[in-house]
């Protein structure tokens, strides 16, 4: 099964999704280069006959009218866009396109809690969230509250090719402390060697069509690279990727994870696993030249190509003609974006037709989707969008099974037998020799836990636990429903989420989903602790409760089923899968996500390692 994301990874994201007419294999890869047009079709001449990244410097142009008309410009040669880069380096703009690092800054989940958390503490969080978030922007001087429209361009690319390639002083564990060197294209970028082929370039820079120095015509091209060793070591991604928060909370521990695995004493790298030919796993990388300008392959074409995916759990939520970041998506403003109902069929020929011919009751059209020229044009950016969220979602699912196994069921002592109580357990195993299973990330708030039920010999669900309620959460002692007693409590869940512990007045602890005041409670999230913290080794009043699993290590979920379930003689069957979900519903609730939000988180989870097994009951 594995073979077929190999050989995406290898043949090309470009290829393999976008330029549809082509088919290729992995032998075919060097043909497919051959054939590959110009530039990835994101830039070919749209349907109207724009071209990219014209169109795209207009859009942003008109997008910024009435503020400050220079800012588009400005910001664009302070920090390049995305866009500008993927001209020549066409596969990796679109791999980081979908990535969730394209996705920190639009993310709606992350706007609505950034909002929450700043209400909550009265502001005192400040600017803290969107440093990482959104680092261009904050970098820029773009205030904290600036509405997401109203940000540059550059801003809502969230973890953009500059926020990588343009550092190049070593930062460490500093909760996203890092600069940004400004300049414009022409300015160096960072890497870790591979542009030994820029010089021959420049040279020849007629035959490339590039602007070789400065003033010169063709296509702007950065002048040189900076070697810097950092950004092909973990500890690069680090200053994002491992956070704590002032009294000691951790909000990202995978580095104290990593620090300590078998892949680190082994030498192998974030980048190996998440950036390799294989989601998950450090099984070496794919091959694809490193730039390809106007429609010329530089050097060799089997050069190691770092995936810019990112593999990861996560997934996106936004509108699909806002994310993933396509330039042709940004002919209309965001606030014009949510308009469209992508629900609903508008910019589908078939529906098109029906409403022309009046078939249908036409919907009041906000005032940019009264044509239907418009509305095709939405909808070709929202199918392709939606080609790459199927990659996503593949990839997904690829790395949680490449990180995780389950074994069982086991039946500790005697076999299964009529009336009888029956003692069954999984056994969940980290495949991963990186960091935790889940890396138990708190700010996310991730969720994997396990879904087993006993089917009966009628083929009815007998017992059930890993079941969710009403909203889809799980029915533990956050659900909702649970506490409003509709539906039962989940006494037996197997559940690998962090949560927060706090301390409340009885000086008992009690699971709290985000330690701020709400009630009678400390306030440990953002207020200065009266005891060190390393006196305590934990804030006052607030712990961590990990429950996620050491690389290489298993944990057995363990289970009971009433004898009096088991009294019908036949063949029974016991299912097991694997959840995971971004965020719950009730903490999305509770930061005031809307029904749209909820609903997409919903529709992405996944059921991982899915199966079943039978026994008979004579
Ligand atoms: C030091 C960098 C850093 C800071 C500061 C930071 N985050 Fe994050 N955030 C991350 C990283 C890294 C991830 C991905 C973690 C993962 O998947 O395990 C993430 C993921 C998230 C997600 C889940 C993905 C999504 O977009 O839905 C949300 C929500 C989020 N952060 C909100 C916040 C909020 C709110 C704050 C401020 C309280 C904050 N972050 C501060 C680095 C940071
Ligand atoms: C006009 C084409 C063009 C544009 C635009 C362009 N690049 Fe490049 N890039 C190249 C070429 C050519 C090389 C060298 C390839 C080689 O040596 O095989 C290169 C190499 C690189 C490397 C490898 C450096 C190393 O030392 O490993 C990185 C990283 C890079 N580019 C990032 C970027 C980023 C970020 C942007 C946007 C700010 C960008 N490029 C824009 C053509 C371009
Ligand atoms: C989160 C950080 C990050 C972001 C964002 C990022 N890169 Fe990279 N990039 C890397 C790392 C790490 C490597 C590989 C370094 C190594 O060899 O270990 C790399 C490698 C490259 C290379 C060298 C060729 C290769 O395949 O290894 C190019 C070119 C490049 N990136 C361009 C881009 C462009 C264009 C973007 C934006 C669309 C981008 N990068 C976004 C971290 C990043
Ligand atoms: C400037 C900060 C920053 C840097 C540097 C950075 N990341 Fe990230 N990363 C983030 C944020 C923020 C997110 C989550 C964004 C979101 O979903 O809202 C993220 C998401 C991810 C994810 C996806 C997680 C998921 O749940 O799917 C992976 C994997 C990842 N990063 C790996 C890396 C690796 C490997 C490096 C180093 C090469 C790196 N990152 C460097 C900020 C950063
Ligand atoms: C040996 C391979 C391997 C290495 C090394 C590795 N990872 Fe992962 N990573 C995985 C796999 C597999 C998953 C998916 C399963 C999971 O969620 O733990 C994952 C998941 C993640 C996630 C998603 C959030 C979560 O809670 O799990 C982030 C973020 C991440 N890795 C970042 C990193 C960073 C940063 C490093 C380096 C410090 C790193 N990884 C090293 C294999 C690896």
């Amino acid at each position: 099964m594995f073979l077929s994301f190999n050989h995406r990874n290898i043949a090309g994201t470009v290829i393999a999704i976008l330029v549809l007419l082509l088919p290729v294999s992995a032998q075919g890869a060097d043909d497919a280069i051959e054939k590959l047009p110009p530039s990835n079709i994101w830039f070919a001449p749209a349907a109207d006959g724009s071209d990219l990244p014209d169109a795209y410097l207009q859009s942003a142009a008109l997008q910024t009218e009435g503020k400050d008309p220079h800012s588009a410009l400005f910001t664009e040669t302070e920090f390049p866009s995305a866009v500008t880069c993927g001209r020549c380096h066409q596969k990796i703009f679109t791999e980081w396109a979908s990535s969730n690092h394209a996705y920190a800054s639009i993310s709606p989940m992350f706007h609505k809690f950034e909002q929450a958390i700043n209400d909550l503490s009265s502001g005192t969080i400040g600017s803290f969230c969107v440093r990482c978030h959104q680092q261009v922007g904050t970098q820029l001087g773009e205030p904290r509250e600036l509405p997401l429209w109203d940000r540059s361009i550059v801003a809502r690319e969230g973890i953009t090719c500059v926020t990588c390639h343009r550092v190049k002083a070593e930062f460490g564990k500093v909760n996203g402390e890092r600069h940004i060197e400004p300049g414009p294209l022409s300015d160096p970028v960072v890497g870790i060697g591979r542009a030994e082929n820029l010089g021959e370039v420049l040279q020849n820079s007629e035959e490339y069509k590039v602007a070789g120095a400065p003033g010169e015509e063709g296509t702007e091209i950065h002048l040189g690279a900076i070697e810097f060793e950092q950004i092909g070591d973990s500890q690069f991604c680090v200053s994002c990727h491992q956070v704590a928060v002032n009294l000691g909370i951790k909000l990202e521990v995978v580095w104290e994870q990593y620090r300590d695995s078998p892949a680190a004493e082994a030498g192998i790298t974030c980048q190996d696993c998440h950036m390799g030919k294989v989601p998950g796993e450090a099984e070496g990388y794919a091959e694809w030249p490193v730039a390809i300008v106007n429609g010329r392959v530089v050097g060799d074409p089997k050069a190691r190509h770092s995936n810019h995916a990112f593999y990861g759990p996560g997934y996106p939520i936004a509108h699909p003609g806002l994310f993933p970041f396509n330039p042709r998506g940004l002919r209309w403003t965001i606030k014009e974006w949510l308009t469209f109902d992508y629900r609903a069929g508008w910019g589908e020929p078939d529906w098109e037709d029906q409403l022309t011919a009046g078939g249908l009751e036409k919907p009041d059209f906000p005032p940019e989707w009264t044509t239907r020229k418009d509305r095709m044009f939405a909808r070709f950016v929202i199918q392709q969008n939606e080609k790459l969220l199927e990659d996503k979602r593949r990839d997904r699912l690829a790395v949680m099974e490449n990180g995780s196994r389950i074994d069982g069921p086991f039946f500790d002592g005697s076999p299964p037998e009529r009336g009888e109580d029956l003692d069954l357990r999984y056994r969940v195993t980290n495949t991963d020799k990186g960091h935790n299973f889940p890396s138990g990330s708190l700010g996310a708030q991730p969720e994997i836990w396990l879904n087993v039920a006993l089917i009966n010999p009628d083929g009815e669900n007998v017992w059930e636990s890993g079941y969710v309620d009403s909203l889809g959460d799980m029915a533990d002692l956050h659900s909702l429903d649970v506490a409003a007693g509709t539906v039962e409590h989940d006494d037996q869940l197997f559940n690998l989420q962090t949560k927060f512990l706090t301390t409340n007045v009885k000086g008992t602890d009690r699971e709290m989903y985000l330690p701020v005041q709400f009630d009678i409670d400390q306030l440990p999230f953002l207020r200065p602790a009266n005891v060190p913290t390393s006196v305590l080794n934990h804030p006052p009043f607030v712990r961590m409760e990990g429950r996620s699993i050491p690389p290489l290590g298993w944990r057995d979920a363990e289970y009971s089923i009433p004898g009096e379930l088991l009294t019908k003689p036949g063949t029974y069957r016991l299912q097991v899968r694997m959840r995971s979900r971004a965020e719950p519903i009730y903490f999305m609730r509770f930061v005031g996500a809307t029904k749209e939000m909820e609903q997409r988180i919903n529709d992405w989870m996944i059921d991982i390692h899915p199966y079943a097994v039978e026994f008979e009951i004579k």
